[in-house]
């Protein structure tokens, strides 16, 4: 191998791995969330594509953190951790906050709720329950 090649392949390696350590964790491209704490007596799992949303939202627009019992905006770079280690069954939270199943409804919901009156092309596919249950 010339010269030339040698540095070539040894400036793509090394973009490459400062790429990936430069990269923050945008977590799994598609999730199954469940509720484990508290979960339904019929455990209703929704889909969740995240990669495909990290295309058009914001992480702030669904991640945040907390400090003294108040929410926290999102902070690019922060640890993220699962809607359910503060949003369950006897935390302190208002009321329909305090489950993974009422925080997410409130984020999941109203954003879709604003996108189809935005888009109606989106009510149809969002209606009901909608893309998130889909019967089995
Ligand atoms: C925009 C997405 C979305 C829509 C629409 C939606 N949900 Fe959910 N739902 C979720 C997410 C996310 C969870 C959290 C996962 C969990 O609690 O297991 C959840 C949780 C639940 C749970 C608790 C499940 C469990 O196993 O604990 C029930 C019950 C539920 N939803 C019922 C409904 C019903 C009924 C509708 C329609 C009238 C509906 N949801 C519409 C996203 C959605
Ligand atoms: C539309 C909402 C939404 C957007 C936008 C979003 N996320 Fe998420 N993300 C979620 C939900 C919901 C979970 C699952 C949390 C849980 O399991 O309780 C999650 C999980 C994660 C996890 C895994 C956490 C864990 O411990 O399991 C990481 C990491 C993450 N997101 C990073 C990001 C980053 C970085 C961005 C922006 C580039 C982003 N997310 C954008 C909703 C979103
Ligand atoms: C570190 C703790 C923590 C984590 C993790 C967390 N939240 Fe929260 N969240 C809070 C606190 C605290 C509040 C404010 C409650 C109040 O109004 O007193 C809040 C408020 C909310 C609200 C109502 C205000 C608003 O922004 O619309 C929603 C919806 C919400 N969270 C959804 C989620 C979802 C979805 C996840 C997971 C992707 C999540 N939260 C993860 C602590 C947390
Ligand atoms: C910030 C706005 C926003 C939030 C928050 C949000 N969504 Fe969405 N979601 C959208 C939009 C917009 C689309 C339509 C994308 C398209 O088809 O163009 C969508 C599409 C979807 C789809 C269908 C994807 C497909 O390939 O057809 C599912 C399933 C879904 N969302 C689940 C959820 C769940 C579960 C949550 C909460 C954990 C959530 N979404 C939170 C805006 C949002």
């Amino acid at each position: 191998m010339s010269r030339k090649v040698l540095m070539c392949v040894f400036v793509a390696v090394f973009f490459c791995v400062a790429g990936i350590s430069i990269a923050a964790d945008k977590g799994p491209a598609e999730m199954t969330l469940q509720a484990e704490k508290d979960k339904a007596k019929k455990p209703k799992p929704a889909v969740f594509p995240h990669a495909k949303h990290q295309e058009f939202a914001q992480c702030a627009d669904c991640h945040h953190s907390a400090k003294d019992g108040k929410q926290v905006p999102y902070e690019e770079g922060q640890e993220i951790g699962k809607c359910e280690d503060c949003h369950y069954k006897g935390a302190t939270m208002p009321k329909g906050l305090d489950s993974f199943k009422g925080a997410a409804h409130k984020n999941c919901k109203d954003c879709h709720k604003q996108a189809a009156e935005e888009k109606p092309e989106l009510a149809e596919k969002f209606a009901k329950c909608m893309p998130c249950h889909p019967k089995s």
